[in-house]
């Protein structure tokens, strides 16, 4: 697909073929992620990836909406964007008090039009954040990342995801991140059936 690759918060790692971005260092443009209008065109970005940006970015949750609101502005139909996190209940997440926001693949699919309007059908609570925004986003991946401590418990290799899931609402420290993708649509008639 055309369109730019963008490395938001790149800090050190800068990625060949894509624009690298931070607010400090000597990125390819420097720019605060939140200040808007950001610098590029409408539908002129057909990648984004954020790696450990965006639990320190939207502290205020109208920053946090207006960040969606541009990387869905300046995103083509079907652009995807890599999202990576540490797990709100990992020390990585808060020994650092520069992490201001939860990141979570709920909270994303709150982004998606296609579950707000089921929602909406079914009744249920959750905020219909995309329909509110107008923005779409859909969820199509999310990668869970075990801790060492929970390899510790668990050394076998072959995770039990389902355990981990439940073991980790109770304790701590087990999920290390969230690697989740998302996709743009802009064109409803194509929704791309994600998973609830
Ligand atoms: C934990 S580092 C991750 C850096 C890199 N992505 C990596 O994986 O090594 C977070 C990065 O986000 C950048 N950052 C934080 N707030 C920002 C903002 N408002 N605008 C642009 N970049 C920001 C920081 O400067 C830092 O480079």
């Amino acid at each position: 697909m055309n369109g730019l690759k963008l490395n938001l918060g790149c800090g050190e790692k800068r990625f060949p073929g894509y624009i690298n971005v931070d607010k400090y260092g000597s990125p390819d443009i420097k720019h605060d992620l939140e200040s808007f209008p950001w610098p590029w065109e409408t539908n002129s970005v057909s990648e984004i990836v954020l790696i450990h940006v965006l639990e320190h970015l939207g502290k205020d949750v109208e920053i946090y909406f207006g960040i969606f609101k541009e990387m869905y502005r300046i995103c083509n139909h079907g652009a995807k964007i890599k999202i990576i996190v540490p797990h709100f209940r990992h020390e990585f997440f808060y020994d650092d008090p520069t992490h201001v926001r939860v990141v979570t693949p709920l909270g994303l699919q709150l982004f998606s039009q296609r579950l707000n309007k089921l929602w909406v059908e079914q009744g249920a609570a959750n905020s219909p954040l995309g329909l509110y925004l107008d923005i779409n986003f859909e969820l199509k991946q999310t990668v869970i990342k075990p801790s060492e401590d929970w390899f510790r418990i668990h050394p076998d290799k072959n995770v039990d995801v389902r355990l981990l899931q439940q073991e980790s609402n109770i304790y701590n420290n087990l999920i290390e991140q969230y690697d989740m993708s998302l996709e743009v649509i802009k064109n409803s008639n194509e929704e791309a059936g994600g998973k609830v």
